[in-house]
């Protein structure tokens, strides 16, 4: 179900056959990063190097360079080091990135500015994103004023440097016959998290021990990680929209949200599910939780190709404001409380985003200024919520702290969407059975 080595090849022949004459790419690997004293997080791949490349270590730089009779694709790789490997692990070494990545060339990273200036010299345009890594920001305008020190022996440097993130993001965004596999994947693995959850929730519980649930199920399924930090909040933690903390109790007589997904092979899961940590919903949250679940079922019914992203935005804010005035918790007429933004005070995000190999995935929002229309291959979250604050005076003490988001991942087809994370329940009836058992 991985993505195979020929599709990583042919990512990388797309991109090329995309870039000017003439020109080359600069892709950079991930660093490891320091979390305490000899301590490091778990190394993750840059999306971007590891979408083009597969290769998984840390200390790396791809080149592409199409047309170039010596090869078009070189890494710079980590170089082997028996002592280092004693106590750190294999390493592929430059061999091994040729044999096992396919690079045509390959390099120990001590060499990288001694090669580099030969390798960019006489290329008209270097793609390269500037601005996210600043050590390397340093590196590429030093190699490049190597190359201009030798003008005068008739070197010439690159003349543009053109932001490599459209052409590469806009691959991205829509997914292959191999990425959808591996998506509807990580969706079913999600959804099966938070099947388990839902099981094993009762109060007393931190939120912390309903997190474990869900790790342990992606980690039995092939996921050492998910694909961001969960959320689960209990009571009032819900209407912390980014809330990870996790260490408060769950109570008798709250709901709970989890936000969290799964991360397969470096494609994201993201799925938010809210229940009552009892099993059964108060009047009040079966009511805000109907309305969520209403704007939801509509917007994902409104997903076909050729509908602008924003519409199914607009529809959720239209769904959504209309059922809290019905609820008394917004005064006033929809056009109104919509155009002054008043809704926001408890529906303050978007309905979603793409999705893939990042939880919020690359790819433009806007084409040439316009909302752009959806199309077959996107995956796009939709998940609404409504978040009543414990400190809200305006509305009646009944409904403050109430947090209820669902979230479902959205693969856009020929024909309309398939839901990727379509196996974890959302009706009210549905959670109430589940949790009954
Ligand atoms: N889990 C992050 C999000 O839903 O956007
Ligand atoms: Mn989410
Ligand atoms: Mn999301």
């Amino acid at each position: 179900m991985r993505i195979s080595q020929s599709g990583f090849a042919a990512r990388r022949q797309q991109l090329m056959d995309q870039m000017a004459p003439g020109s080359v790419a600069i892709i950079p690997a991930a660093a490891d990063v320091p979390r305490n004293r000899d301590v490091e997080y778990p190394f993750r791949q840059d999306s971007d190097f590891y979408y083009l490349t597969g290769f998984n270590e840390p200390d790396a730089l791809l080149l592409l360079i199409p047309g170039r009779s010596e090869g078009q694709v070189v890494i710079f790789c980590r170089d082997r080091d028996p002592e280092m490997e004693i106590w750190n692990g294999y390493r592929a070494g430059p061999e091994g990135v040729c044999k096992q990545y396919g690079a045509d060339q390959a390099y120990p990273v001590a060499e990288m500015d001694e090669r580099m200036a030969e390798l960019l010299e006489g290329r008209a345009r270097l793609y390269y994103s500037m601005g996210s890594s600043e050590a390397l920001d340093g590196q590429v305008r030093d190699w490049l004023n190597s190359i201009r020190k030798k003008a005068r022996l008739g070197a010439v440097a690159p003349s543009e440097i053109v932001m490599l993130d459209h052409l590469l993001h806009e691959m991205r965004l829509f997914k292959s016959a191999e990425e959808i596999e591996v998506m509807r994947a990580a969706g079913r693995i999600s959804a099966e998290a938070h099947v388990r959850a839902m099981k094993a929730c009762q109060p007393g519980l931190l939120e912390y021990q309903l997190e474990a649930e869900i790790t342990h199920h992606f980690a039995m399924n092939g996921c050492r990680l998910p694909a961001y930090s969960s959320i689960v909040g209990g009571g009032d933690n819900a209407c912390v929209l980014h809330y990870t903390e996790n260490r408060d109790e769950l109570k008798n007589g709250d709901l709970v949200l989890i936000d969290a997904g799964c991360e397969l092979d470096y494609y994201a899961g993201d799925i938010t599910r809210t229940f009552p940590v009892s099993g059964k919903f108060s009047p009040e949250q079966q009511a805000v939780y109907e309305l969520v679940l209403k704007s939801q079922l509509a917007c994902i019914e409104a997903i076909r190709p050729g509908v602008p992203w924003i519409r199914i935005h607009d529809l959720s804010v239209e769904i959504l404001t209309q059922g809290l005035i019905d609820l008394g918790l917004l005064k006033g007429d929809l056009e109104g409380l919509i155009e002054s933004g008043a809704y926001k005070a408890f529906y303050m995000h978007r309905i979603g985003h793409w999705l893939g190999m990042d939880v919020h995935d690359v790819g433009d929002y806007k084409v040439n200024g316009d909302w752009r229309p959806l199309e077959p291959g996107m995956v796009m979250t939709v998940e609404p919520g409504i978040y009543i604050s414990p400190q809200n005076e305006h509305v009646d003490k009944r409904w403050r702290g109430i947090g209820i988001r669902i979230e479902d991942d959205v693969l856009v087809t020929e024909n309309g969407y398939e839901i990727l994370s379509a196996g974890v329940p959302k009706s009210v009836a549905e959670i109430e059975q589940l949790m009954a058992r």
